[in-house]
């Protein structure tokens, strides 16, 4: 039996080129040597109280972008975690076995205490965290770096849980993706980010948006100088990505040998950008003209999970001495 792989995202906005490269890239090379499940994190999202008139159709969003971008509905299991209520039955059960102090310690929380207040939600949150990875056994966790903290109290709490109920979860391991880490566009000093405006290229921007974004990009005075500067190591990066290793062989030949001209440089990105993100839109269009195929493929995906789910909860609750 293939090892399980578990990893959520939220349904907040429009996805843009660090998000995949930080995150929904590893997934899809992931899915083939794992039991993958991945899911729309709605009831994250509620922690920042997004606009009941738009939360649907965002997760529909995000479901249709991560199915464009190559996560295969075929072999892994896909779904939305306010469809499998287990997953919050369990982090009440599991409420129990974290302390104010550590959940106080979160560095996501404190950040986003200061800008969305302090709800309790925000609070708990790596707690319904810890169940959706626990409520499936799960083996190998991929997260951006920001994640890591929430990760290591998932597995704080599982043995907290065992030592005091017995062994019913399984410590789950984080596989940590250092590897694209995309700087905005704009300021290569801080991460690419939806709510910065103009850092980022959003996965369904236009053409003529793409084009802009990169021209503005900011690089530096000195096209040759030994070492990269920030934003021009950024278009580097994202270029490694979308362009085939020729080209980006022949980029790296060309700062190597001191005749880097950033304008070709940029014109390449654009170019390359624009086509690696073609058949993404196109993909995405026809799934979200079919929602009915789109909602049955979230349906397929909780018809794998919950079962599983429903089974772990159960044997928790047991444990605990709940009545059964
Ligand atoms: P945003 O900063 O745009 O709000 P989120 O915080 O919702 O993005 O991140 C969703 C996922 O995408 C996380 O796994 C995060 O690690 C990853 N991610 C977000 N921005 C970047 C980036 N600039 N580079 C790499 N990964 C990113
Ligand atoms: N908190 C994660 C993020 O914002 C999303 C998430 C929710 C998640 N539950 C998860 C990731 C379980 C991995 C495993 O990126």
């Amino acid at each position: 039996m293939a090892k399980r792989l578990v990893s959520g995202i939220q349904p907040t906005g429009t996805l843009h080129l660090g998000n995949y490269l930080g995150a929904i890239k590893q997934w899809v090379e992931l899915q083939n040597n794992y039991e993958a499940f991945f899911f729309i994190a709605d009831y994250h999202s509620l922690t920042e109280r997004p606009e009941p008139e738009t939360l649907e159709q965002q997760s529909l969003e995000t479901a249709a972008m991560l199915i464009a971008l190559g996560v295969d509905p075929k072999s892994s299991a896909l779904f939305v975690q306010s469809q499998i209520p287990e997953h919050a039955e369990l982090t009440w059960l599991l409420m129990n076995f974290v302390t104010l102090g550590q959940l106080n310690r979160m560095t996501q929380f404190k950040e986003k205490a200061e800008r969305h207040g302090q709800n309790a939600g925000l609070l708990t949150y790596p707690v319904l965290m810890a169940a959706d990875v626990l409520i499936y056994d799960a083996s190998a966790v991929p997260v951006g770096e920001d994640q890591v903290q929430h990760l290591e109290l998932a597995r704080e709490i599982a043995r907290s849980f065992n030592a005091h109920a017995g062994r019913v979860f399984k410590e789950p391991k984080a596989l940590i993706n250092k590897a694209a880490r995309v700087m905005a566009l704009n300021n290569p000093a801080k991460k690419m980010s939806k709510s910065v405006l103009g850092s980022a290229i959003g996965l369904l921007d236009t053409d003529d948006q793409i084009e802009q974004a990169i021209k503005r990009s900011v690089t530096d005075s000195d096209p040759n100088s030994p070492k990269l500067s920030p934003g021009v190591a950024n278009l580097f990066t994202i270029l490694e990505a979308v362009s085939s290793r020729e080209t980006f062989l022949h980029f790296q030949r060309l700062h190597k040998d001191g005749s880097l001209r950033y304008a070709e440089l940029k014109e390449q990105l654009i170019d390359d950008v624009i086509s690696f993100l073609g058949p993404v839109q196109k993909t995405y269009g026809s799934l979200m003209k079919n929602e009915g195929q789109l909602r049955r493929i979230l349906e397929q995906g909780r018809k794998i999970a919950q079962p599983i789910a429903q089974e772990k909860l159960a044997k928790a609750k047991q444990a605990l001495g709940l009545l059964s």
